[in-house]
């Protein structure tokens, strides 16, 4: 009888070895070890044996049909991995490998200084104002005391969007956000026109402009308009207030320069700069020579005032323009403004 089982687990094993799909492999499972199988017959013959044989050969019995158990799992194992690795196109699952990162999103460089310009004009009271990038001649122009055919228009090259039938008010991409002045004005004037409240706000947008493109002139860059509008403000109050965002935003020791400029909305104008935070003024390849110019100001021009909805008898107020990108550049060592909107992601992952 032992003999008869040695030989039913080296039949079934040898058998097993030739088995090649699931069909194949279920059909040699009924054949071992299903109910009509040789090695169950044995344990439905142990009753007919004497009392000293059973135990010994219901032992053996049991070593068998573990052995055959344990052939067949780790068969059907290797089946069912090499089913996965057929359906895988031959690659190996290795469940121990680490996963793949997925990349995290970021903010774009420009995304972030702009974000870091809300907060430094948040602190000091300023609301974020948007108004839109189409815009009409009147707006971008001949409300901000840009006459039709104003030299000071050359400044400025504009994209016009449609001109047909519009005579002197053409439609066109705004080439600065001083135009939200006038939007932010007339709606904050609408609220009491007898005595309009006062403005705080800054402006954030793209412009557009028609230039040559290089390392330091896209058609599109992005610009921060603020204004203040109030009883009595002046311009130490423009002073101040542009003195103090260079302070939160490259520290307690920086200084501000203003140099008088001309634009047709401010009077008086000033183009300010800001002390090299790189070299901390000494003058370095950036700065040339200690100083860096970050944009224009001014105080608010009585016709565009009134333009608003603000009586100048009565209110003053300052405005200026920077440009994000700028600090940006310079804050980073960006060498090439055309980096930015290329969406390239070996630029884009650096930040
Ligand atoms: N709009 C001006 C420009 O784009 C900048 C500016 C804004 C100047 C506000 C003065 C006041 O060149």
């Amino acid at each position: 009888m032992l003999d008869k089982l040695k030989e039913i687990e080296k039949t079934a094993l040898t058998a097993l070895e030739a088995v090649r799909d699931e069909a194949a492999l279920e059909g040699w499972r009924v054949a071992f070890l299903g109910r009509s199988s040789p090695l169950m017959q044995v344990f439905s013959g142990l009753g007919a044996l004497s009392k000293e044989e059973r135990p010994v050969v219901g032992q053996q019995a049991n070593e068998v049909k573990k052995a055959i158990e344990a052939a067949f799992g780790s068969r059907s194992g290797e089946m069912r991995q090499a089913a996965l690795e057929r359906s895988l196109g031959g690659e190996r699952l290795d469940v121990t490998l680490p996963g793949r990162r997925v990349p995290p999103g970021r903010l774009h460089p420009d995304t972030q200084i702009l974000r870091e310009l809300y907060r430094v004009f948040g602190e000091m009271g300023f609301q974020v104002y948007r108004s839109r990038e189409v815009e009409s001649d009147e707006y971008n122009f001949q409300l901000l005391n840009f006459p039709v055919g104003h030299p000071a228009r050359d400044m400025q090259d504009t994209y016009f969007v449609e001109a047909e039938g519009r005579g002197d008010n053409p439609v066109l991409l705004r080439t600065h956000t001083s135009p939200g002045q006038i939007h932010a004005m007339r709606e904050f004037a609408a609220l009491d026109p007898h005595n309009p409240p006062p403005v705080r706000i800054v402006l954030p947008g793209m412009v557009y402009r028609y230039e040559q493109v290089d390392a330091r002139h896209e058609t599109q860059f992005d610009q921060l308009e603020g204004l203040a509008v109030g009883p009595g403000i002046t311009f130490s109050d423009l002073k101040g207030t542009l003195a103090d965002m260079a302070r939160r935003l490259f520290g307690p020791q920086t200084r501000t320069r203003f140099r008088a400029s001309f634009f047709p909305f401010t009077e008086p104008s000033a183009e300010y700069d800001i002390e090299c935070f790189l070299c901390g003024g000494k003058g370095c390849a950036v700065c040339g020579g200690g100083w860096l110019e970050i944009g224009g100001c001014g105080m608010v021009h009585p016709v565009v005032l009134k333009n608003g909805g603000y009586d100048p008898e009565r209110y003053t107020g300052f405005a200026f323009g920077l440009g994000p990108q700028r600090i940006a550049m310079l804050r980073y060592g960006i060498s090439d403004i055309r980096y930015f909107w290329e969406n390239d992601l070996r630029f884009l992952e650096q930040f």
